[in-house]
C-alpha cells in the first residue's frame, strides 16, 4: 500500500489545498493530512479546529486520514509507513521556500521523497492568510473554502 503525508498549517484549509489533496488521492492508496506546526507563524485557529474543519471537508473519504503532530514531519511519515510527502506549488515565489523545506527533509531522511503538485490556474492566488483578510473585510469567500471553514469564519 502506497501511503503519503500531506503536511501543512492548514490555518484554515482552502479549496486550493483540497484540490491538491484530491489529486494526491489518485496517486496514492492512502493520504494522511497532517496539521503540523510552523514555528514562524501565529495561528488563526486552534489545531483541534483545523483538524475538525479538514475532517468535515473530506467527508469520510476512506483514502484520507486527518491528524496533527508537533514533531518532525519526516519522523511522522516514517512512523506511519509513508514513503512520500505531498506539497502544492502555486507560483515561482513558492519555489525557494519549498526547495529549502524539501532539502531539510531530505537531509533528515533521504528515503522519504517529496512530490509537488502544481496548483490549478484558478487556485494559484488562494492562501490561508488572504482568506482571513478577505473574510474579515466582508468579502464573500464561499468559492474559495469548504463549508466547514465558511461557517467558522462567519
Ligand atoms: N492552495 C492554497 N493555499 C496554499 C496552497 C494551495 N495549494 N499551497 C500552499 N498554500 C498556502 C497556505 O495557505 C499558506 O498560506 P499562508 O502563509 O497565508 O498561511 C502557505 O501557502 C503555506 O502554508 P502551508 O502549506 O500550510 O505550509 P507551512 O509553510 O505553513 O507549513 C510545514 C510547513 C508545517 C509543513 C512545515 O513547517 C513542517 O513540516 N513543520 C514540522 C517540522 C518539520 O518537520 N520541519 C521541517 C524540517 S526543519
Amino acid at each position: 500500500m502506497k501511503v503519503a503525508v500531506y503536511p501543512g498549517s492548514f490555518d484554515p484549509i482552502t479549496n486550493g489545498h483540497l484540490d491538491i489533496l484530491n489529486r494526491a488521492c489518485s496517486l496514492f492508496d492512502k493520504v494522511i493530512v497532517l496539521v503540523a506546526n510552523n514555528p514562524h507563524k501565529s495561528s488563526n485557529f486552534s489545531v483541534e479546529d483545523r483538524v475538525e474543519m479538514i475532517k468535515e471537508a473530506v467527508n469520510n473519504n476512506p483514502k484520507i486520514e486527518v491528524t496533527s503532530d508537533s514533531g518532525l514531519t519526516v519522523e511522522f511519515a516514517k512512523k506511519h509507513g509513508a514513503t512520500h510527502l505531498i506539497r502544492g506549488l502555486r507560483a515561482v515565489s513558492d519555489f525557494e521556500y519549498e526547495f529549502q523545506l524539501a532539502s531539510a527533509n531530505e537531509f533528515i531522511d533521504s528515503k522519504i521523497d517529496t512530490v509537488f503538485l502544481m496548483a490549478r490556474g484558478d487556485k494559484t492566488f488562494i492562501s490561508s492568510s488572504s482568506i482571513i483578510t478577505m473574510a474579515k473585510q466582508g468579502v464573500d469567500v464561499s468559492k474559495l473554502v469548504p463549508a466547514s471553514v465558511l461557517k467558522r469564519l462567519k
